[in-house]
């Protein structure tokens, strides 16, 4: 299913580039080519103008207005199987706030695990989906959705969310060509992703996304998938991606979780 691992090939990613007016999920469209008969490289994307299913985290829709926003897939064999998996949606962000940030945009935070915030809005999101091989992740679609412009946002999120081009504006800047984002992103990604590739490497990307995370200290209230309320104060990112956080009963790692809500201590 999963072509052999081209890891350290000389590819930039986004080479092949499959870039689609319409698609159901570029996601989805990822995971399909990647199960051809002639599967393509490592780094290969997926970029769509408009998507009719577009996927958020918890089986959540993504909304994305045709020109006002960038959605793409990288996808991605990691040769490694440890607690690095664990740590690709946060270095994704990571990515994705320095890009943003070599736009002028900055500064650019992360809110665990998977949003990247301008000016306390989010201005992206990452889903990631993998495909197992013998029981380790042997696939991975990376996929990324960044709003360029606020016309497209619903007026359910408008008001948590933010888009590079008020981003700009509110810096005096033009907004952001969506090729020069894609570009500035993949570029970003690519480098760290090779750097994942080295634990030493790993750990100073971890600490580079901790910098970078806005909650970390304050006082949470999570939501857990089967809808449980944890709280606690976020003291740490785990070598594993994983929130830290000390609760009345002992410091507990979270994988999975949504913060609904933070105070500042
Ligand atoms: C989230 O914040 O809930 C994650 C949103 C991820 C959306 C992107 S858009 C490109 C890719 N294709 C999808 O169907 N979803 C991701």
């Amino acid at each position: 299913m999963d072509g052999p691992s081209t890891f350290g090939s000389q590819e930039p990613f986004g080479e092949p580039l499959r870039h689609l007016s319409s698609v159901d999920s570029t996601n989805g469209e990822a995971l399909r080519w990647a199960d051809e008969t002639d599967p393509p490289p490592e780094g290969a994307v997926v970029l769509a103008d408009s998507q009719t299913q577009g996927r958020g985290r918890w089986q959540r829709e993504w909304i994305s207005a045709p020109g006002a926003s960038l959605v793409m897939s990288v996808i991605l064999r990691p040769p490694w199987t440890d607690h690095r998996f664990g740590l690709l949606t946060v270095v994704t962000g990571l990515a994705c706030a320095e890009a943003f940030d070599s736009l002028g945009l900055g500064p650019s935070g992360l809110k665990w695990p998977n949003d990247v915030l301008i000016d306390d809005g989010k201005v992206a999101g990452i889903l990631i989906e993998t495909r197992m091989r013998q029981g380790v992740p042997a696939l991975a679609a990376v996929g990324i959705g960044v709003n360029l412009a606020d016309p497209g946002l619903p007026s359910e999120i408008a008001e948590r969310a933010t888009s590079l081009a008020s981003a700009a504006e509110r810096r005096g800047l033009d907004a952001p060509a969506r090729r020069e984002v894609l570009r500035a992103i993949l570029e970003r990604l690519e480098a760290a992703y090779r750097q994942m590739g080295h634990p030493s490497s790993s750990d100073r990307l971890r600490a580079q996304v901790r910098d970078r995370m806005v909650m970390m200290g304050s006082e949470l209230v999570l939501r857990t998938p089967d809808g449980d309320s944890l709280e606690g104060v976020a003291e740490d990112l785990g070598r594993d991606g994983s929130l830290c956080l000390r609760t009345d009963s002992g410091t507990v790692a979270v994988h999975a979780a949504e913060i609904t809500s933070a105070r500042p201590r």
